[in-house]
Order: structure tokens, then C-alpha cells, then sequence
């Protein structure tokens, strides 16, 4: 069984670790003056991040150019940007799929990654340009607290290591100034390889990463980066950005989508403990990676209902931008 991905799993350092006991809490941040905004999590976006948007959008830091496509998910998004802003954030924290880690939950610690990010399957829809500064006391803060709640973690510390196209396309689909600190977290891939590897470590990472943001102190947008059924096409029209061409890749795959909309549009969150799993039984829901499950996590499934801000699909994928504030 998936001995990396649970709890109880450790390399024999981190076990000799934890059989010395837990390590004492570092002291929390001290409480917020009046009129200062408090710390802690204050939003959450299910954050998609089909290259397609990305090119799409044109963005200077992308090499191939394109005559647009995808607009409502694209105007989703764009409201995303206007939600966020007004939140107020220090740092945004990212939880991406295809920074594929097989043993335990790796995150950035590199102050400045840069370099061209490209997309495997769609070299000729995304090369991006990126040149963005992490937050490496909360990166660090949350490989510590990870640690401590007796996850495998590690800190990522060499520079030049590529940083793959689902953080870089959901960070600049969120916020294409880069104008705030990143923290980036790997996806440990063993739901794809063990039948029975649950999703249930995402709920410690979720909680670690909370409580290193409380720590430090700071005010934190997480984005989880998912996107919902995940069939699709392996052909492309000769335009990609052809929207005659794209749609639900079967009625199955639209109506398992729209089950769980409905159900993060109704709330609570606590409900989407059951539907996740069964909506990824039924589509194939990129879920799986664990973003969606460590996103409500981190906000302790907050008593709300989600707003969904856009749905549209991708190359016949379901993709949703959503918001939840706690
Ligand atoms: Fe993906």
C-alpha cells in the first residue's frame, strides 16, 4: 500500500524524528493590533489550469500567440482577480497537480524561481516566461508543521529546477502581475498508482499548511488547482482556440460535473467529503491530485456554500473557478 503517502510513513530520519517526540510548537504570531486585518486564510479558489487559458489570454510571458477562446471560463477568472484583490492577500499558496512528487509533500523554498515553464503535451499552446519571488519563511513554516503532524515532507532548495505548467498557469490566471509572494506545494501522485491511497492524507496537509499560515501570521489565498472530469480529446482542431469544436466529452462527464457544482453551490462544504470521491469515481476528476480536499482542509470546511464564478470545458475536460471565503 501507499506506505509514502500516508500518515503513518516516514523515510528513517523523519521516523527517528517522530519517535523522539513531537517537536515543541514554535510561539504563534502575536495577535493583531485594532485596525489591523487579522491573519489566516481568507479565501480559497478551485483554480484550473488548462495551458489553453493561459494562451488564450496572450500574455506577454507566453511565446506562442492565439486569437483568444475560452471566454467565460477566462471572465471566471477575471473575476477571480477582482475578489481576490479585494481580500487583501500577503501571499497566495498554490497546490498543483503536475509537480509530481511520488514520496511525500515537497514545497518551493527557492527565493526566486525563474525560468520557461512548457507544457508536454502542448509545447505549441505554452512556453511561459517566470520570474516570481516565494515567501520562504511560510514555505519553510509549512515543511515544519507538516513534519510535525507526521507527514513526509521536504524542502525544495535548488535553484533552476523548472516549476511546472499547472502552478504557473493557475498563479497567472489568479494574478497575472505577480505582484505577491508565492508558495507552491507539491501533489504526491500515489492515488494514481495504489488503488487504495485516499485522499484522507490531504486533509493533514491541509491542516499543517493552516497552521503554519497562523503562525506566521499571514494573511493567505490558497488556490487549489484542479480541474473536474477529466476525459478529453487526442485530437486538436487545426485552430485550438476553434470553439466549434469544444464540449463535454460525453453527457456522463457534463452531468457529474453539474452534480457537484450543485452540491458546492447548496453547501456546506462538510457534503463534498462524500461527493469528491464519488465524482472522481464517476469522471476521472483531475480531484484525485488532492488540491480540491487540501483546499477545504486548510479552511476546515467552512459552513458555506461555494460560488461558482465560471464553468466551461477544455479540450472536453470540466473545469470550474470557484470561490469559498470562510
Ligand atoms: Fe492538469
Amino acid at each position: 500500500m501507499a506506505r509514502v503517502f500516508q500518515v503513518p510513513a516516514g523515510s528513517s530520519r523523519s521516523g527517528a524524528r517522530r519517535a523522539a517526540g513531537t517537536p515543541a510548537a514554535p510561539a504563534p504570531a502575536p495577535a493583531p493590533r485594532p485596525g489591523e486585518q487579522k491573519a489566516g486564510i481568507v479565501a480559497g479558489y478551485l483554480a484550473p489550469h488548462p495551458p489553453h487559458l493561459v494562451y488564450a489570454e496572450n500574455p506577454p510571458q507566453n511565446e506562442p500567440r492565439s486569437t483568444g477562446g475560452w471566454e467565460v471560463l477566462r471572465w471566471g477568472y477575471e473575476e477571480l482577480r477582482r475578489r481576490l484583490r479585494a481580500h487583501r492577500p500577503d501571499v497566495l499558496v498554490v497546490h498543483a497537480p503536475h509537480w509530481i512528487t511520488m514520496v511525500g509533500h515537497h514545497v518551493n523554498c527557492v527565493p526566486n524561481p525563474r525560468g520557461i515553464s512548457v507544457e508536454p503535451i502542448f509545447p505549441h499552446l505554452f512556453r511561459y516566461h517566470y520570474d516570481f519571488r516565494t515567501d520562504v519563511d511560510l514555505a519553510e513554516a509549512i515543511v515544519e508543521e507538516g513534519e510535525r503532524a507526521g507527514l513526509v515532507t521536504s524542502a525544495l532548495r535548488e535553484d533552476g529546477v523548472r516549476v511546472d505548467y499547472a502552478t504557473i498557469g493557475a498563479l497567472h490566471l489568479a494574478n497575472p502581475d505577480w505582484d505577491l509572494p508565492v508558495v507552491s506545494l507539491s501533489a504526491n501522485n500515489n492515488p494514481y498508482y495504489y488503488s487504495d491511497a485516499s485522499l484522507a492524507e490531504m486533509e493533514t496537509l491541509g491542516v499543517a499548511t493552516r497552521r503554519a499560515i497562523e503562525r506566521t501570521g499571514r494573511r493567505a489565498v490558497l488556490l487549489g488547482s484542479n480541474s473536474l472530469s477529466h476525459l478529453h480529446w487526442d485530437t486538436e482542431p487545426e485552430l485550438p482556440e476553434d470553439m466549434s469544436a469544444e464540449r463535454p466529452f460525453n453527457h456522463a462527464q457534463y452531468a457529474g460535473d453539474m452534480e457537484l457544482l450543485q452540491t458546492i453551490r447548496e453547501g456546506p462544504t462538510s457534503r463534498l467529503k462524500d461527493a469528491v470521491p464519488k465524482h472522481i469515481e464517476a469522471t476521472a476528476s483531475e480531484t484525485k491530485a488532492g488540491s480540491l480536499t487540501w483546499l477545504l482542509a486548510a479552511m476546515g470546511w467552512p459552513d458555506v456554500a461555494g460560488d461558482v464564478l465560471a464553468y466551461g470545458t477544455v479540450i472536453a475536460t470540466g473545469n470550474a473557478v470557484v470561490e469559498w471565503v470562510p
